[in-house]
């Protein structure tokens, strides 16, 4: 596995671990420390899947140095504005047990009004400056939410972590970041599973030997995308790690993305109601 430069410099392993859906617990910690020991060194957890706190007891059971790590957090909804995106950053630390944060997202943008995103910008580059945080990013955001960001920000947003996964390609937001120099990171990179049964890709995937999730995570990266694929079982985990040895053809990957759509979560930012 390699390392990807953000546009700050910062370098983030080019797979990450996925914990949305995770049980707080001993399954996310079983999970999480499965994950490192396999060799994954980035973790993505946020404050509203509720298991930062056993994503930082597994880092520190694991006994990898702090600094060979990748741990991202997001800031919950409800904490949009300045003062309240502080106080959630020293939370998510305090449930983490870690004294700072390699990216940290704004979760979802405010569809209403960009004035809340902008607030809680302004808190994450004083956060930033102060070295809590090594590189900034939003999720779930489109052109319409990161234009207003991308005027006022002094730091631009470094991430963009959507739905991205086969059947589900967001091309107009994908094109705006690459034009940015904004990496996207694609949540749900196996359609939560829902696409895994899929005939297409199946017959595709057996071309080269490979599992469907492997095709899945092999086509993100093809494509330029980080992708974060979750799961709790420990075969899975060492499966979705195993996609450098091989390389799907430009044809494949012309069919694979030209796939109608299929496998949606149906989350759609300027819908969602939370
Ligand atoms: P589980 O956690 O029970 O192992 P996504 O990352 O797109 O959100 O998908 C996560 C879902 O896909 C979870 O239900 C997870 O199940 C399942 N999953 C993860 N990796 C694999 C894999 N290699 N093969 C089959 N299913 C997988």
């Amino acid at each position: 596995m390699q390392n990807l430069k953000l546009n700050n410099g910062v370098s983030i392993p080019e797979i990450g671990f996925g914990t949305w859906q995770t049980p707080d617990g001993e399954t996310a910690v079983r999970a999480v420390k499965t994950a490192l020991e396999y060799g994954y060194t980035h973790i993505d957890t946020a404050a509203c899947y509720e298991n930062e706190a056993s994503v930082g007891h597994a880092v520190r059971e694991s006994g990898i140095p702090r600094e060979k790590l990748f741990i991202t957090t997001k800031l919950w909804n409800t904490e949009r504005g300045y003062d309240s995106a502080l106080k959630a950053f020293a939370a998510s630390l305090q449930k983490l047990q870690l004294e700072y944060i390699d990216l940290y997202l704004i979760h979802w943008p405010d569809n209403k009004n960009p004035e809340p995103n902008i607030a809680s910008w302004k808190a994450f580059e004083k956060l930033y400056k102060e070295g809590l945080i090594k590189a900034l990013g939003v999720s779930n955001f489109q052109p319409r939410h990161l234009r207003p960001l991308l005027d006022m920000a002094e730091i631009k947003p470094a991430v963009n972590q959507i739905e991205y996964h086969p059947g589900y390609r967001q091309e107009e937001t994908v094109e705006f970041c690459r034009k940015h120099d904004i990496l996207v990171e694609a949540w749900s990179p196996l359609g939560c599973g829902r696409i895994l049964q899929d005939s297409n890709l199946r017959r595709i995937a057996q071309k080269y030997n490979k599992s469907i999730a492997q095709l899945c995570l092999r086509w993100c990266r093809q494509n330029g995308t980080l992708p974060l694929p979750k799961s709790v079982t420990p075969e899975r985990i060492k499966e979705n790690l195993r996609v450098f040895d091989f390389e799907i053809s430009a044809e494949d990957m012309q069919y694979i993305n030209d796939l109608p759509q299929f496998g949606w979560s149906g989350l759609e930012p300027d819908k969602v109601d939370f």
